[in-house]
This record gives structure tokens, C-alpha cells and sequence, in this order.
């Protein structure tokens, strides 16, 4: 079998698996952590995901995100993160389910705790800080707030799988830092 179709069965039987948690637990934190430990497993098949398998484009600015899965009808969207550049974003929801695991290099997810009020009056605060490399993960319900931070150095590569895909999300929010005020977020990758 060839490395790409092997690693395309191992991607079918995670995301079965997946499928499988969340059809039984619903959305909850318990199945997402489950979802995580099968991710996790996914992930740390590292010789699946050899780096030149992921090149990133040269106008892609040192960030790339390729789309690995997604159901038919938009569901259970699995993305390679790749990146070799100082990668930030402000704090954000998703409004579906996400779980985001290493392969390779660093992620760092500050997660924050409450929603800050419609405008932002009450700003987010971090609650923790969850280190995403090869063998751990991190798991956000649909209305928890993350921001990402990527180092240069070093290839990052990281699964970012997500309940439904980018292209179905509507009214996500992003906390804008200069403004102290939300502001909408929708259909980016992160
Ligand atoms: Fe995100």
C-alpha cells in the first residue's frame, strides 16, 4: 500500500471513530476529549504525515492549511496545518466543535474564559494555556474563545479537525485587541 493511500485509511478509521463518539455522547467535553485521544493516536503517526508530503506554497506566506476530509454534507472537516512563520491570531470561537493535535513543532492555545459580552465590555481573559505538540491536544466546545501561536524555527504541523466545515460557519466572533470589541470571523481556517 502506498504511503498516501495508507495514510488515508488511517484517516477514515479515526474519523469513524469520531463519528462513532459523537452519534453516542453528543457534544460534550467528555466526548471531545475522546475524539482528542483518537486524534492524538492519528497524529502521532507522524510517518504519515512526512513534511514533503505538506510542502507550503511560496506565495502562501509561510501558512497553509490543507483540507484532508470533510463529509459530504460538510461535517467532520479535517485540515493539515502547516507553518514555518510567527503565526497569531486574536482570540475567536468557531461555533461548532473543534479538536487540534501535533504532529510536529509547537501550537500554543491560550484558552479564555467567559464570552466577554456582546461588545466586548467585559475583555477575555486567558484561563490556560495548552501547549499542542506531538502526543496532546486540545478540545473547544462551539462557544469557547482560543487564540493560536505559532514560532518560526521549526516545521508546525497540526490536524485541526472541526465539527462542521468553515464554509457552513455563520456568526463566528473574534475579539479585536485594539478595539476591545468583537467583530465577525466567519469561514477563515483557524
Ligand atoms: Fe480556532
Amino acid at each position: 500500500m502506498s504511503r498516501t493511500a495508507e495514510r488515508n485509511q488511517a484517516i477514515s478509521e479515526a474519523l469513524g471513530q469520531v463519528r462513532s463518539i459523537e452519534a453516542e455522547q453528543g457534544v460534550t467535553r467528555k466526548a471531545l476529549e475522546d475524539i482528542r485521544d483518537v486524534m492524538v493516536g492519528l497524529a502521532t503517526r507522524a510517518e504519515l504525515f512526512p513534511e514533503e508530503d505538506f510542502p507550503i506554497p511560496d506565495d502562501a506566506n509561510g501558512e497553509w492549511f490543507d483540507v484532508l476530509s470533510v463529509d459530504d454534507d460538510g461535517r467532520f472537516e479535517l485540515y493539515m496545518e502547516v507553518a514555518n512563520v510567527h503565526v497569531t491570531t486574536p482570540p475567536h470561537d468557531h461555533t461548532t466543535w473543534a479538536v487540534v493535535t501535533g504532529i510536529r513543532g509547537l501550537e500554543l492555545n491560550k484558552i479564555y474564559e467567559g464570552d466577554g459580552g456582546p461588545k466586548g465590555e467585559a475583555p477575555l481573559k486567558v484561563d490556560h494555556e495548552v501547549a499542542v505538540k506531538a502526543g496532546t491536544g486540545v478540545c473547544l466546545m462551539p462557544d469557547d474563545f482560543h487564540s493560536i501561536h505559532i514560532e518560526p524555527g521549526q516545521i508546525n504541523m497540526h490536524l485541526h479537525l472541526y465539527g462542521l466545515g468553515f464554509a457552513h460557519l455563520k456568526g463566528r466572533k473574534m475579539f479585536d485587541e485594539a478595539t476591545r470589541e468583537y467583530r465577525s470571523f466567519d469561514s477563515l481556517p483557524s
